[in-house]
C-alpha cells in the first residue's frame, strides 16, 4: 500500500527515523497469535520539534479499509503524541486521503510535494 503500487522495493518504506528515540509506531495485527503476523494497519509519528510531530507511513490493508482501523491508528498516535507533550501534528496526505484526515479534524495548509512524480500531496495540520 505504501510503495508497491509504484514499483518501489520492499524496505523502501523504512527510514532512519523509524529507530530514533521519540518515534512512535502503531500497528494493528489481524490476529495477535498468528505466525507469521499479518499487519492490517500501520502508522508512525516522528517528533519534528519540541512540540510538533509528523505522521508518516500510514496505511490500511485494502481488505480492511473502511472499517475504522485508520481512525484507530490515528487515535493511538495522537494519544501517544499528547502523552509526549506534543501540541500539533502535521502530515503530508495523498490527494485521495485528504477527506480521511479532514474527518479526523485535520485541515489543509497548502499543496506539498508530488510523490513518485504522480501522487499530489497536501500539507495538513491539527492542534492537539
Ligand atoms: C486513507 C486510509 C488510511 C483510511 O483508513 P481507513 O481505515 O480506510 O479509514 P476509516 O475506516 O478509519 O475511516 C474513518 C473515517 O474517514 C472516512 N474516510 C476513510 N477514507 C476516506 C477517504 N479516502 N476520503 C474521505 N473519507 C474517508 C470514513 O468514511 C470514516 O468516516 P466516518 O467518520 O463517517 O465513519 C486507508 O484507506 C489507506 O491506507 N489508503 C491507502 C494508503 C494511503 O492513502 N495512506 C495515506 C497516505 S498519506
Amino acid at each position: 500500500m505504501l510503495r508497491q503500487p509504484w514499483q518501489q522495493p520492499r524496505g523502501s518504506e523504512r527510514v532512519p527515523a523509524d529507530d530514533e528515540p521519540g518515534t512512535i509506531h502503531a500497528l494493528l495485527l489481524a490476529n495477535e497469535a498468528a505466525e507469521p503476523p499479518v499487519a492490517l494497519a500501520v502508522g508512525m509519528l516522528q517528533p519534528t520539534t519540541a512540540n510538533q510531530g509528523q505522521v508518516r507511513f500510514m496505511a490500511v490493508a485494502p481488505e480492511a479499509a473502511g472499517t475504522g482501523l485508520g481512525r484507530r491508528i490515528m487515535a493511538a498516535l495522537e494519544a501517544q503524541a499528547r502523552a509526549a507533550g506534543l501540541t500539533e501534528i502535521v502530515l503530508h496526505s495523498r490527494e485521495a486521503a485528504v477527506g480521511f484526515y479532514q474527518r479526523l479534524g485535520y485541515t489543509v495548509v497548502e499543496p506539498s510535494h508530488t510523490l513518485f512524480g504522480v501522487i499530489p500531496h497536501f500539507l495538513m495540520r491539527k492542534q492537539l
